[in-house]
């Protein structure tokens, strides 16, 4: 399966950064990088991102959307917005979303359907806490996000990442991971049927440079969500390359 490299700047990028990143980005991106790439700047700057990438092989996506399309939702960003910003992807249901703002998998669910309403192709964030884990938890956890937050029908991309695991340097062991893909993509096909089986399913969590062709090269791994490291050109390349 052809792989997936997203970044997700999260709330980093003034204009001036965020520009000179995607133009980094498009100088070394054209035609056929090998893989899917796709990075996830902050709405207000998501425009002028996709603006600076157009001609690359570079997508662009959101990094959430209301379940609205539109409406009296102060400070919100909706789905057809993002569409209009030049969005072809958007990410929802991410643990800081989750945890931070008590997003249920319900509200993720709702905000999917907007997403493929307004033409835009939903990652599903999943993964367990560190406590889960501990508690033996973990499998029961995702699984339980996977079926509460996929709508039928659903034909976008999942992301597993352990919550103990994004930003803190700490990535899963290889066996973890295959563990937990393999879980997910029991789950997929248990809430989806065979549709199920195709489906994209990327690891997320303190993605390095070093040690990403090994853990993109694991069974069930179509690809990763960048956080940090999206945000250093030469670092997102080097995990683009290791992808390609
Ligand atoms: P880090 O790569 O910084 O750990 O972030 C991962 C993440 O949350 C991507 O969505």
């Amino acid at each position: 399966m052809r792989q997936l490299i997203a970044g997700n700047w999260k709330m980093n990028g003034l204009r001036a950064d965020a520009i000179a990143l995607a133009t980094a980005l498009a100088a070394e991106l054209h035609g056929d990088a090998g893989c899917d790439v796709l990075v996830c700047p902050p709405s207000t700057v998501l425009a002028a991102v996709t603006e600076a990438l157009a001609g690359s092989a570079v997508m662009t996506g959101g990094q959430d959307c209301h379940t609205d399309a539109s409406g009296a939702c102060t400070g919100d960003v909706s789905a057809p917005m993002l569409r209009d910003a030049g969005a072809g992807w958007v990410i929802l249901g991410h643990s800081e979303r989750r945890l931070g703002y008590g997003e249920s998998n319900a509200l993720v669910r709702e905000k999917v359907r907007a997403a493929v309403a307004a033409g835009l192709t939903p990652i599903v964030c999943v993964g367990e806490t560190e406590q889960q884990r501990l508690s033996g938890n973990a499998e029961t956890v995702v699984a339980a996000q996977i079926d509460g937050s996929v709508p039928a029908g659903f034909a976008g991309v999942v992301a597993y990442e352990p919550v103990w695991a994004i930003g803190t340097g700490r990535t899963a062991s290889e066996d973890d991971v295959v563990a937990m893909h393999r879980c997910i993509r029991s789950q997929l096909v248990e809430t989806l049927g065979e549709a199920g089986a195709g489906l994209r399913i990327l690891y997320g969590g303190s993605v390095k440079p070093a040690g990403a062709a090994a853990l993109l090269a694991l069974p069930e791994v179509g690809g990763a969500l960048v956080g940090g490291a999206s945000l250093v050109a030469a670092d997102f390349l080097a995990i683009i390359r290791a992808a390609s």
